[in-house]
């Protein structure tokens, strides 16, 4: 940002923490999860500002809603003002067009989209109140900086109540292909959207590619200039500028967690608790993008292929809740669960359980630990806009020895692919076989790829990801591009072509 900074204003559908009535007349906070929050907490915490988001909660429960986060909040460094969504708000604009149309269509699952008319309509209702909270913590001068798919039209709003501040937008999920974009009935609303801001980000050069097709196929008079890592569109008197920012974790955070003695003490115990036993980590919030059953496939399937593995490994697999009111998720925890009795069903012997699964939260010593603890990480969503429990593992990992399992489809495999193990997660057979190779990997591998990830990490942290960021945004120069090539697949090694 320049010399005298303006002030920070972010904006999100998340704020990162959830309200929840504790039942004696008071309330309780519980962290928000997800990537977003994650990212975005360490950076106001850094930077000062104001967070504008959902504490969860419906509107007219909480009547003093701002004095509640305020005192709950107090000390953190940034100001957070909280924006109530109404019971059919949450249903048509968070359940609804957020949930059931973008999140789906953009991970590439059309066949989940519910297209239902009703939701535009709130979803357009929701990012005017959004901008509306905005506008009442900005200044002209201010930066104004929207976060994911839930907001994308605040600029339109913005610009329709007259503001002059500069507003940036980052799309946290992937931008998908033209091909998949085009099934969206209001496809050209959303470029506009998008186009309304003065700087649009996304993870992967990949989704920058895909929302840069979209525009030139279905937006008229848009001129482009290309120039690196940014793009400028011009749109009759406006230039949008598009870039490629893959977001990160606070890399310290995480490894000096990883070092306290609450979290060594943890990691004992996990120890003791599963002896002689690889440990292979899993944690995901509950989604269909995140791939679950197929990654329990593919570990039944190394359990039956690699005799080597039974006894020696167990699958310790966190399931988060996630948006249970959606018919797609509470279905998927079903199955998730059902396969994971099939699975201890067939292989559990004396003194060994293969899968350990916990659906629930951990707090963060519990997660720090069993970063820590495994010996293997198996991420392997089938679409992800970064992933930040891949490099959370990484970054966790203080004697370089895991091994990261990684999905092709993660927007991280962009900046990981040279000492990851990457697999398509469709690829039942090349998942089993990356879990015995993982197994097996001699120590000095392990450990040159685990502290070549770990560079990669540091350097390209939550640090390096809000300063480039607003370089650009402040179009400055943004030097190096820090490993975001689009990942070309080769050849498999588990499958014969004859
Ligand atoms: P997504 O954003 O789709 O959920 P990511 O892997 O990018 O996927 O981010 C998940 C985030 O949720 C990680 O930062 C992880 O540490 C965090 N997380 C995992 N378990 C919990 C938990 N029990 N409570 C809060 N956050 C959690
Ligand atoms: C992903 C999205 C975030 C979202 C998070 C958790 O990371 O990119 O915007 O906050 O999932 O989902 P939720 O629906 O609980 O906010």
């Amino acid at each position: 940002m320049p010399a005298a900074s303006p002030t920070l204003v972010v904006a999100s559908n998340r704020l990162p923490v959830v309200l929840s009535p504790d039942g004696k007349g008071d309330w309780s906070l519980e962290r928000g999860s997800g990537g977003l929050v994650t990212a975005l907490e360490p950076v106001l915490r850094d930077r000062g500002g104001t967070w504008v988001g959902w504490p969860g909660i419906e509107t007219g429960r909480i009547k003093d809603m701002d004095r509640v986060l305020e005192s709950a909040m107090e000390g953190v460094g940034y100001r957070v003002r909280g924006v109530g969504l109404t019971a059919h708000e949450q249903d048509d604009f968070y359940l609804g067009f957020a949930n059931q149309v973008i999140w789906p269509l953009f991970h590439d699952f059309q066949a989940q989209c519910n297209f239902d008319p009703r939701f535009w309509k709130t979803y357009v209702r929701v990012n005017q109140k959004f901008a509306r909270a905005i506008l009442g913590e900005t200044s002209d001068n201010d930066f104004v900086w929207v976060h994911d798919y839930h907001l994308m039209r605040v600029a339109t709003a913005l610009a329709a109540r007259g503001a002059a501040c500069r507003a940036a937008f980052f799309l946290h999920i992937p931008f998908p292909p033209l091909d998949v974009f085009v099934n969206l009935p209001w496809r050209f609303h959303v470029l506009d959207a998008l186009l309304s801001y003065d700087l649009v980000g996304f993870q992967t050069a990949r989704d920058r590619r895909n929302f840069l097709h979209c525009v030139r196929v279905l937006v008229p008079g848009v001129e482009m200039e290309g120039e690196g890592r940014v793009e400028r569109l011009r749109r009759g008197d406006r230039v949008v500028r598009v870039g490629v920012f893959p977001v990160s974790i606070d890399f310290q955070e995480f490894a000096g967690m990883a070092a306290t003695d609450p979290v060594s003490e943890r990691v004992a115990g996990l120890r003791s608790e599963f002896p002689g036993q690889t440990i292979i980590l899993g944690v995901d919030r509950l989604d269909y993008s995140k791939g679950i059953p197929h990654k329990l496939q593919g570990f039944k399937l190394a359990l039956e292929r690699y005799p080597d593995l039974l006894s020696r490994v167990v699958l310790v697999q966190l399931v988060v809740p996630s948006r249970e009111d959606i018919p797609e998720y509470y279905q998927m925890r079903a199955e998730i669960e059902r396969l994971v009795g099939h699975i201890q069903g067939e292989f559990t012997r004396a003194g060994w359980v293969p899968i350990h699964y916990q659906y629930g939260r951990w707090d963060r010593v519990e997660l720090a630990a069993h970063y820590r603890a495994a010996g293997i990480a198996l991420v392997t969503p089938l679409k992800d806009g970064m992933n930040l429990v891949a490099k959370e593992f990484c970054a966790s990992s203080l004697e370089a020895r895991g091994v990261l399992i990684l999905s092709e489809y993660a927007g991280a495999t962009a900046q990981l692919q040279k000492d990851a193990l990457l697999v398509n997660p469709y690829d039942v057979e090349g998942v089993a076989y990356a879990i015995h190779r993982a197994f097996t990997m001699p120590r000095d591998e392990q450990r040159r790829r685990m502290q070549s990830l770990r560079e990669t990490i540091r350097r390209t942290d939550i640090k390096w990801w809000v300063d480039t960021f607003l370089k650009a945004a402040f179009d400055e120069d943004l030097g190096e591009s820090a490993g975001v090539e689009i990942y070309r697949p080769p050849p498999p090694e588990h499958l014969e072509f004859n």
